[in-house]
Order: C-alpha cells, then structure tokens, then sequence
C-alpha cells in the first residue's frame, strides 16, 4: 500500500475508536496503596516528606481504610513507624505478637474486611541503628536477619496479613519466609519480595517518613546496583524459585526496562513501585493543579503498566482510583 493509503490517524478519529484500540487499560483493581502506621488510639499526622500521605493511628486509620476502599482501592501496604523508645539492636518489636503494625492489620481487618492487606517488612523500622538487619562486627548479618524476618513474617500473619512482603533484600529471606509460615500453618498467606529492588535516592522521602534513615548507609550490600540489570533477573528467578507468589520492581520508573523483560520471563504477577521520590516530585512540580497531577499521575502509571506491571504501588492509588 502507498503512503498515501496508510492513515493511523483513522483510529485515532473518535474517543470510542481510541478506547477500543487502547492496550493498557489502567483500573483500581491494579492499585496498591501504601499507609503508613504508628501504635496509638487516634493519630493523623501529615507526613513532610511525603505530599498528601498521613502517619495514621486507630479511629484515622479506620476511617483511611474506609476512604480507600470507597475509592475502589482493592489492597493496603502497611509500614510501620515506631517511636524511637521501641527500637533495638535485635528489632524486638518485630517479633511482638500485637506490635503496631499487627495492631493496624486488625482495625482495617476489622474495618473492611474485603481489603487486601499487605504487610511490609524489614528491620529498618525496628532496628534503633536504623540498618535493615541484624549487625554483626558493624556488618548486616544475612542469616541472623532472616531468622527474625521469619519470626516477624509469622506474627504479621496471625495478626490477619493476607501477603507478607519482605523489602530489605536478604538471601534466602523467601524460602525461610515459606518455611515459617507453613510450619506456623499459614499455608494460605503469600509472599510479594522486593526481588528487583536497586539501592535508589528515590527513597529519600520514605526513609524520612518512617524514621530509618541509617547514620551510614549500608544499602548497597543488600540492594541492587541500578546499573545491573542481569542481577535484578536472577534476584527475581532466585526469589521465584524460592516460593514467591508475586515479585516487586522499585523504583518503577527507573526500572522500565526491567519491567518489560521480566513481563516475558517471569511467571508470576509483577508489581512496580511508584516511589516516594517521584511522587514527591510530581506534587512539587503540581503545586496545587490537581487536574495536572491527575493527568501526569495517570500518564506515569500507564506507562509503568505498559511496561509489564500487573500490579502499581502508588501514593496517589486513593486519589486516581475514583477516576479511572
Ligand atoms: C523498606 C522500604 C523502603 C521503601 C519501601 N520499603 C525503603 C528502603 O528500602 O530504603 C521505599 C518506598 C518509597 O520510597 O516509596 N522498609
Ligand atoms: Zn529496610
């Protein structure tokens, strides 16, 4: 055919004809929402790092659980945040049966019962030197990490966690995950590991939010170096292999590329982490044009879902979900 003869435009005429041809839908269902909890009978305390999202304790936090599953919102991803006070070098808290983050687990259970939860977990937040495992010698020690990761990851699970997903990066962390709660009985609940998590300045705002910004850093023992890509694939293959359910890519948007091949080889839902740095940025650049941060929040969305995310973790799940 002549060039002439080749119009694309064609399906371009008309909004019915664009959506029929449109090959990334993007629908609440696909959204995860981030919370983050403090123990407390009523908190609702803005975070500064992080636009829009509050610290949430008791009634606040029952009634957010409320607004996002009104939103149509299917899923929460709890973090927790402790007051310094409840923060050792053993991350104690972690393994306290009724801790605050079980404590939140039940409001919203409780609450909404049809609410997804998923529950984060790494010892950052329990850890009052802030590093997301156990020290020894000034060193993350893998093993010892993993053995109250799996601990923790029991305790999160009777506490009503229908996912458990374990961020700080660890070796064998999923297959001792596994092993605990099927052993505890808890056959049922799934594991969602930050498989290809890379060591990102992205984070900055969360690390503020939830109080486990480290004196010196030791990220780049445990996360991946973003230039390493063949590394982000075997963490996933190493990570399934060991009994994941789902695998998280973070941060989303500088991990298109891992994104689109892991969609081919991967055979288990992939999720893309929208993180807090982008989403501080976005609402910098927005100011208060909500209808502009509506449009670059979808448009940043698509294309994490285009890339090969099934599934968005996102800050801004509550506000667009209505929309969609
Ligand atoms: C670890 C965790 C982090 C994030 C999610 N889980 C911080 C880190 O690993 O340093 C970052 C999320 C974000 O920046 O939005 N508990
Ligand atoms: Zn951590």
């Amino acid at each position: 055919m002549s060039g002439e003869s080749i119009r694309l435009r064609r399906l371009r005429r008309t909004s019915a004809l664009r959506a029929m041809v449109n090959e990334t839908a993007l629908r609440p269902a696909d959204l995860i929402m981030p919370i983050f909890v403090a123990a407390g009978a009523d908190r609702c305390e803005p975070l500064a790092s992080i636009p829009g999202v509050n610290l949430l304790a008791g009634a606040s936090l029952a009634r957010e659980a409320e607004a996002i599953a009104r939103a149509g919102v299917p899923a929460v991803l709890l973090f927790g945040v402790l007051d310094d006070a409840g923060k050792d070098a053993a991350a104690s808290q972690a393994v306290r049966p009724g801790n605050a983050v079980c404590e939140a687990i039940g409001r919203i259970r409780n609450q909404r019962p049809e609410l997804t939860v998923i529950a984060d977990l790494c010892l950052c937040e329990y850890t009052d030197h802030r590093h997301c495992g156990i020290l020894r010698e000034g060193r993350i020690d893998n093993d010892a990490t993993v053995a109250v990761l799996a601990e923790a990851a029991v305790v999160l699970a009777r506490a009503g966690a229908d996912i458990i997903a374990p961020s700080g990066v660890m070796d064998g962390a999923v297959a001792a995950l596994r092993r605990a709660l099927d052993a505890a009985g808890m056959s049922h609940v799934a594991l969602m590991p930050y498989s290809a998590k890379f060591a990102s300045g992205f984070y900055g705002p969360f690390k503020a939010a939830s109080q486990s910004t480290p004196q010196e850093s030791h990220h780049a023992t445990h996360q991946i170096q973003v230039g390493n890509i063949r590394e982000a694939l075997r963490k996933i293959a190493v990570d399934v292999a060991e009994g994941a359910d789902m695998v998280i890519v973070k941060p989303a948007l500088t991990s298109l590329d891992v994104l689109a091949l892991a969609r081919d080889t991967v055979p288990v839902p992939l999720a893309g982490y929208d993180v807090s740095g982008f989403h501080a940025m976005l609402a910098r650049h927005c100011g208060t044009d909500e209808a502009l941060r509506r449009e670059l929040t979808r448009e940043v969305l698509t294309c994490i879902r285009r890339a090969g995310a099934k599934m968005i973790i996102t800050y801004s799940a509550k506000d667009i979900a209505p929309h969609l």
